[in-house]
């Protein structure tokens, strides 16, 4: 069988070895002989099991104490709702940085429950920049921001400063190099890009900003019952947590987030160096803010704008034939999309190059 490589922006790319050890826990879970996806969670092997995942996450991310980690369901969309209810009192306003299509979905949701000032947006342009130059509102109770804006292939390479904390959608590239927690009140990451599969969503948070507004919360999206519950409230996404589990394993083995962004910044570079090279594509995100996990690129002026949909076909065909799937840029910015999140080989990213090289030279 030829190897594939997977550019998906998410659900994405996972390291095999995950796939395989939770796949065999489908039939016989940790030698009990019963499927991890027929086990109560109100049993010791899967308590156990999400303990692990919590203090692996820890470990991986150094994350202080005073901080609590939760799994939830729901996705990312869900904390777009659940951070402002919790943290955003109605006469109260936070700061809002608007980098994206996902950055922008935040920001409206969070208009439901107070004031939100929008500090800065990168619209105007496609969301083709980081906009880093602007002014923090006094007294703002927090400031958003999307770590890496995944259609628009930008990322924050230092975060703002700010005298309050950062609530963080972290969802594209938590994990893939190393972070301050201390900086955040809260981190939020839907686990299907560098984590696991679709089904639950990471939040680490700070206690100590939690309880503070006069707002009622609905038990289910109050943040403080899934930390005394230990996010067992109700039924957790147990075998999406283990996938989690396993892929933090292979994390750690590895040698954690250190030395996966190393791999990260090389298949970036890689990639980048081959497109700037190139005279028929061109990457459409400002250098400095280019991600490492999410590379869009467009064909040039050198292809008439009438064969431009003819020739996207005919590479993303022949890309397939070399199997090299999932390269369809997001339909916002266009042309061709890589994911290249921590799962994604070094080999993957070579192999691209290699046909954006080949298929340039007979274009
Ligand atoms: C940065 C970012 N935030 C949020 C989301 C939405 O996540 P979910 O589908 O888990 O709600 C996505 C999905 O691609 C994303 O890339």
């Amino acid at each position: 069988m030829k190897t594939i490589y997977n550019f998906s922006a998410g659900p994405s790319t996972l390291p095999k070895q995950a796939t395989e050890e939770a796949s065999a826990a489908i039939a016989n879970f940790a030698g009990t002989g019963i499927g991890i996806m027929e086990m109560s969670h109100r049993t010791k092997p899967i308590e156990g099991m999400v303990e692990e995942t919590e203090n692996l996450l820890r470990e991986l991310l150094s994350i202080p104490s005073g901080y609590e980690v939760l799994f939830l369901g729901g996705g990312a969309s869900l904390q777009f709702n659940m951070a402002p209810m919790n943290l955003l009192d109605s006469n109260a306003s936070a700061d809002y940085t608007d980098t994206g299509v996902w950055a922008n979905k935040a920001l409206k949701e969070a208009k439901r429950f107070g004031k939100v000032n929008v500090v800065c947006s990168s619209k105007e342009s496609v969301y083709n920049h980081i906009p880093k130059k602007f002014e923090q509102t006094p007294g703002a109770a927090y400031l958003h921001v999307t770590s890496n804006n995944t259609i628009y292939g930008t990322q924050w390479k230092e975060f703002p400063q700010t005298d309050t904390y950062l609530v963080c959608d972290m969802s594209s590239d938590i994990l893939s190099r190393p972070i301050d927690v201390s900086k955040f009140g809260l981190i939020y990451a839907g686990a299907q890009k560098n984590m696991g599969p679709a089904g639950v969503t990471t939040v680490i948070v700070r206690s100590d900003i939690l309880g503070k507004i006069e707002r009622e919360i609905p038990t289910m999206l109050d943040y403080r019952t899934h930390i005394s519950e230990k996010s067992m409230f109700n039924t957790p996404p147990v075998f999406a947590i283990y996938v989690v589990n396993r892929v933090l394993h292979w994390l750690k083995n590895l040698g954690g987030v250190a030395a996966i962004e190393k791999t990260n910044i090389e298949k970036a570079n890689l990639l980048y160096e081959a497109l700037d090279n190139s005279k028929l594509f061109k990457g459409t995100a400002a250098k400095e803010d280019r991600s490492t996990m999410n590379v869009p690129f467009v064909l040039s002026s050198v292809v008439p704008e009438a064969q431009k949909e003819a020739v996207e076909k005919d590479f993303l065909k022949a890309a397939v034939e070399k199997g090299l799937e999932q390269l369809k840029g997001h339909r916002s910015v266009g042309g061709f999309r890589a994911s290249i999140y921590n799962a994604m080989p070094v080999e993957g990213v070579e192999a691209l190059v290699t046909f954006l090289n080949e298929f340039e030279k007979k274009f």
